[in-house]
């Protein structure tokens, strides 16, 4: 699959597009489906995009008693600590907006990982109104960030997370980080209609052109694992993300320098 990749002149323009992005999936959703479910993201980069919708008017745009909030991935730490991706969501955006609180799922990083895991696989077969596990919920938008190893939500390079095709969610002990997380899987991943990615920063430009050069192998990068069967996969990059990118020149790339 040939991802979309739109280029901006810096992180305030990426963030701008990105929140664009984000309110016309919405605003469709809520047309054609009536609810708009959106996965959230931990990162510097997807957390300019929460403050970039809660500076403007732009959270006008949509009747967020219809936006159904979940994360894909939590770092095993309590919801008020300053680690936690759920209070970075809350701080940037969440109590800015007139959403009720029943609409936004978080992990419950009070439980051990593997029953914080099972517990969200659980509140998502019941928010999205499942029968049974046998089909993965499928997000309207999933937004995800990428680590300069490739690695995405929680899905580090050489974890067993990575392998999982049924389970929803997973607990992860990641290693390098010396710390638990949990995270959503590729199967619901993969099951997005659409995926946007948003990476800024010069110390991703390597890792930006290897995950998006097609003559990689897939897999080397967790991120390359992120293939929706929608084919609706955008990346939205800034120019010190892109540089790489940018020399090569690949034709796949959309410019919107
Ligand atoms: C997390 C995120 C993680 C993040 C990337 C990129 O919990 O940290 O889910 O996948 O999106 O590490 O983060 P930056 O945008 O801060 O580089």
């Amino acid at each position: 699959m040939k991802p979309k990749l739109r280029i901006f002149p810096d992180r305030e323009a990426l963030a701008f597009a990105g929140a664009h992005h984000f309110l016309s999936i919405g605003q469709a959703a809520i047309l054609h489906r009536g609810r708009f479910m959106v996965a959230f993201s931990g990162g510097t980069t997807p957390k300019l995009l929460f403050q970039r919708l809660r500076v403007t008017r732009m959270q006008d745009a949509l009747n967020w008693d219809l936006v159904h909030i979940f994360w894909g991935d939590e770092r095993c730490v309590p919801p008020d600590d300053a680690e936690s991706n759920y209070r970075m969501a809350r701080e940037a955006l969440l109590d800015d907006l007139p959403i009720p609180a029943a609409n936004i799922h978080r992990f419950l990083t009070e439980l051990p990982p593997e029953e914080a895991a099972r517990q969200y696989e659980k509140e998502l077969q019941a928010s999205f109104g499942l029968p049974d596990t046998t089909r993965p919920p499928v997000f309207d938008l999933i937004l995800l960030g990428m680590g300069s190893d490739g690695h995405t939500a929680s899905l580090f390079p050489g974890t067993t997370a990575l392998d999982e095709q049924e389970r929803w969610a997973a607990a992860v002990y990641v290693e390098k980080l010396d710390a638990w997380r949990v995270t959503l899987t590729l199967p619901v991943l993969n099951a997005a209609r659409d995926v946007l990615f948003l990476v800024s920063g010069e110390a991703k430009a390597q890792v930006l052109q290897d995950v998006l050069a097609a003559d990689e192998e897939v897999g080397k990068f967790p991120a390359q694992l992120v293939q929706p069967g929608s084919k609706r996969l955008y990346w939205f990059a800034d120019c010190q993300a892109a540089a790489q990118v940018l020399i090569s020149r690949r034709p796949q790339v959309h410019w919107h320098v």
